[in-house]
């Protein structure tokens, strides 16, 4: 199981690095786009915060250039990338190929049908939208269930994505994804409860505990 912070923003990954838990970050072309510099700088700035895996997703279409641009980015992100892959005729048999040398997560999955092939083509994980599923489908957890089911037994993992608020992050895992990957906003509000917080104020208020020797 993993959490990872969604965004291609450097100075929200730098944050979350700080947090010690998070696993990584996941990009795709829209978060670029929103970064506002180039996809290059945000790699190598990702690579530099050394998390244990950074996503990138392949923008060309044609499995040459696919092969080009794979290279590419493995020279700047030279330990823990992970390849985010379109489901398209091209993405699968890129993953089919080549996903021995680059570890590759089929994305935008909104059928256990696409996961049923994702599967035979070696993905190490497939990424699910569970937001967009819900609204666009009806169930976006019922969808990351059934693709748990698919999935058994193999070595292909669930990511869920487009998840917008804790519950739906927390629902997301109970249906069966392994990883999730959250928005910065989202991320920072897993870890708080406004009861916590209560709690901790009255702990805090009668203050018994050792005194420290030194700082
Ligand atoms: O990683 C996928 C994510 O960025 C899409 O989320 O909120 O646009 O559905 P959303």
């Amino acid at each position: 199981m993993a959490i990872y912070l969604d965004s291609a923003k450097l100075d929200e990954a730098r944050q979350v690095r700080e947090l010690g838990w998070v696993y990584g970050v996941t990009t795709n072309p829209s978060l670029m786009a929103k970064a506002g510099v180039e996809p290059e700088v945000v790699l190598k700035g990702l690579a530099e915060l050394e998390f244990h895996h950074v996503y990138y997703q392949i923008v060309s279409n044609n499995l040459d250039d696919m092969l080009i641009e794979a290279r590419q980015v493995s020279e700047i992100v030279k330990s823990g990338l992970i390849l985010k892959i379109a489901p398209t005729q091209n993405g699968f048999r890129f993953v089919a190929k080549h996903g021995n040398e680059f570890p590759c997560c089929v994305t935008a999955i909104f059928d256990p049908a696409q996961a049923l092939v994702a599967r035979e083509a070696g993905a190490r994980c497939i990424a699910v939208y569970v937001n967009r599923a819900t609204k666009q489908l009806g169930d976006g957890l019922a969808l990351v269930g059934d693709l748990a089911k698919v999935l058994a037994g193999s070595r292909t993992e669930i990511l869920a994505a487009s998840l917008k608020s804790t519950k739906e992050a927390v629902d997301a895992f109970l249906a069966g994804a392994q990883h999730i990957t959250v928005p910065f906003d989202l991320l920072a509000s897993l870890s708080t409860h406004p009861l916590s917080t209560q709690i901790i104020e009255q702990f805090n208020s009668d203050g018994a505990g050792i005194r420290l020797k030194s700082r």
